[in-house]
């Protein structure tokens, strides 16, 4: 299986208005220092919750996602909102310096780990000078040591975690060739990746740190999840 293709063919098929709630957001700090005309860019918007919430603030918000059914119901909402089905790695079509502030709140957990350095890239040159990008993604966690150990086993690759359509499979799933026969039998959803902090870190070279957190949630298949949030500055 093509892992990119297959996280790529998920998402661009998955069904409107269903991605897992999550709520972080953005600082009343990081807010504030921004002015009132600010343009915000939410990538892999989503359900738009986030992209929403922001616009109401007053800010021009563009929402961008590779799923045109989540483009098309969020659009359908008629906020002020510009949603658009674009692919962060492929590249926007957005001009350079466009925006005051990226966000991307569980999408980089999405995106698969060959796309890194486009992403990087492309997020630097949306980027205004001095630009704000603001993150909200699971950390690398010791509850997923056991699905780590075995996704590495097919994959090669740390911190893989495979993502079943029946979350409750996951706990079920306790050897590599059981993962293989999940994988071949089309149980698999798609594959994310956890990151280290210092890993998200390195994806932003040059970039400040201005606060890093960490909220605490249950994934779906029942396991911990520490999210870290993290403001850094272009
Ligand atoms: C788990 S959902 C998170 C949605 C939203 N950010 C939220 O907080 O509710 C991940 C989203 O990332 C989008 N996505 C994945 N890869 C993408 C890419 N390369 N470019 C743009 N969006 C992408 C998916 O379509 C999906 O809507």
């Amino acid at each position: 299986m093509d892992i990119n293709e297959a996280n790529k063919h998920h998402w661009q098929t998955y069904p409107a208005g269903t991605t897992p709630g999550i709520d972080e957001m953005p600082s009343p700090e990081l807010l504030d220092s921004l002015p009132k005309t600010a343009r915000i860019l939410d990538v892999g918007t989503g359900t738009g919750h986030l992209a929403d919430s922001l616009a109401e603030r007053g800010y021009a918000v563009f929402g961008i996602d590779l799923n045109p059914q989540e483009i098309a119901a969020d659009d359908a909402r008629g906020t002020t909102v510009a949603y658009s089905v674009q692919d962060i790695i492929a590249g926007t079509d957005f001009p350079e310096h466009s925006f005051d502030l990226v966000m991307f709140r569980y999408t980089l957990t999405n995106i698969h780990w060959s796309g890194w350095e486009q992403l990087g890239r492309e997020v630097g040159r949306l980027l205004k000078d001095s630009g704000y990008l603001w993150l909200a993604e699971p950390l690398v966690n010791d509850a997923y040591a056991t699905r780590y150990t075995l996704a590495e086993q097919v994959l090669d690759e740390p911190h893989t975690v495979f993502v079943f359509s029946d979350p409750g499979k996951a706990k079920e799933i306790v050897n590599a060739d059981q993962l293989q026969q999940a994988e071949k039998d089309g149980a698999v959803s798609r594959i994310i990746r956890h990151y280290t902090e210092a890993e998200i870190a390195e994806l932003f070279p040059g970039y400040q740190v201005l606060t890093q957190e960490h909220t605490e949630h249950v994934s779906p298949s029942g396991y911990s999840l520490s999210t870290l949030v993290m403001t850094l500055q272009k």
